[in-house]
């Protein structure tokens, strides 16, 4: 067996392109030692906070992922060969850092098992709304965001991957939410599939936009876009509101020098909260998580949303697609045997 991984080629100078990575031969792959299992990679997830990483000083983005280095994400993969008692060949698992390579050597305490009454819900699942994207959506909307029923909610960079699954658990709770993307596509996506409100932010002032679609104002905004449509939002959040900082993917690629609300002496007159979060800091919420948005899942509450790209050589052509907002839902490579 040969393995093939992708490395960081170049810093990105502007917008990601795929060219700023490169896929390599990485030889055979290594033994596993004692507790250590050998997995084959069956489906990655693609995040776009990635970006953020790839760079050193003085470059648009990073410092983090320096040139050579191989990337890491989530990733559904298959045991092929066990040293652990934990595991058996043809196990699947979620492995919540897998670095972008067709096969690897892992120890076994870092994989969660897919567990058998999972079986019935299909393996993307487990990258989507009960993976990393979902526990993010959940533990910004339901667990900080306390989103309530009758609730007025704005999602921007709704047809992500994490919006998609914020909309959701949004309405499955009860609230009326709207969101925003980045074409009529995925506002399509949003009216018709995931029935909620939605805008094209490309159709005019975001405040504007926002204001038509929520008249009465918004109760809780979960930001994955930062920028004008947080300016917006706060502008248009109800007394004692809140805003969930999820992330701000129209500042990635500014060196640091993101543009910060200019409006936000509104927090004062209003009594706003700005609530940023890490969802890597909340990781006992996971069993909760786990246990309600299974159920979600199960009872056709909440659905996979994903945009699938076969085969591993093409990942950085699917991780510069899903930063320049081709995407619906969160952004998988599946591999050689799928998912
Ligand atoms: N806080 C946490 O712990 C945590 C964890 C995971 C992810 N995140 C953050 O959550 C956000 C969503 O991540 P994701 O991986 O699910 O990505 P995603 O939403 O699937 O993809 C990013 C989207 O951002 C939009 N976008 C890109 N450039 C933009 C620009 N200049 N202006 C406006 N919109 C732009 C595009 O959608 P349109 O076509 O609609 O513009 C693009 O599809 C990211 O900001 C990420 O960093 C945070």
């Amino acid at each position: 067996m040969t393995v093939e991984e992708v490395r960081v080629a170049r810093y990105p100078a502007g917008p990601v392109r795929a060219e700023d990575f490169e896929v390599a031969g990485a030889g055979a792959p290594p033994a596993p030692g004692d507790g250590q299992v050998l997995v084959a990679l069956r489906g990655l997830g693609l995040n776009a906070g990635m970006a953020t990483r790839i760079g050193a000083a003085g470059t648009p983005y990073g410092p983090g992922l320096t040139i050579g280095s191989v990337p890491a994400s989530d990733a559904v993969v298959e045991v092929l060969v066990s040293r652990s008692d934990t595991f058996r060949p043809g196990d699947l698992a979620v492995r919540p850092r897998s670095p972008w390579r067709t096969a690897d050597v892992a120890d076994a305490g870092e994989l969660r098992r897919i567990p058998g009454e999972s079986a019935d819900l299909p393996l993307e699942t487990h990258l989507t709304v009960l993976g990393h994207v979902g526990f993010t959506a959940y533990t910004g909307m339901v667990h900080l965001g306390r989103v309530a029923p009758a609730e007025t909610v704005y999602v921007s960079g709704a047809a992500g991957g994490v919006g998609s699954c914020a909309v959701q658990l949004a309405k499955a709770h009860g609230a009326r939410v709207v969101g925003s993307a980045g074409s009529d596509e995925k506002v399509g996506l949003l009216t018709g599939e995931l029935g909620v409100d939605a805008f094209n932010y490309r159709h005019g002032a975001a405040l504007d936009l926002l204001r038509a679609a929520a008249p009465d104002g918004i109760d809780l905004f979960f930001d994955n876009i930062g920028g004008e449509q947080l300016e917006a939002a706060l502008e248009v959040l109800n007394f004692r509101g809140r805003a969930m900082i999820c992330g701000l993917a129209s500042q990635y690629g500014t060196a640091g020098a993101a543009r910060g609300p200019a409006n936000y002496a509104r927090l004062i007159y209003r009594e706003l909260t700005l609530r940023g979060f890490a969802v890597t800091a909340h990781e006992d919420l996971r069993p909760r998580f786990e246990r309600e948005v299974g159920k979600l899942v199960r009872e056709g509450m909440l659905r996979s949303v994903h945009t699938s790209v076969v085969g591993f050589e093409r990942t950085p052509d699917a991780f510069a697609t899903l930063l320049a907002g081709g995407n619906s839902g969160r952004m998988i490579v599946t591999c050689a045997r799928g998912m």
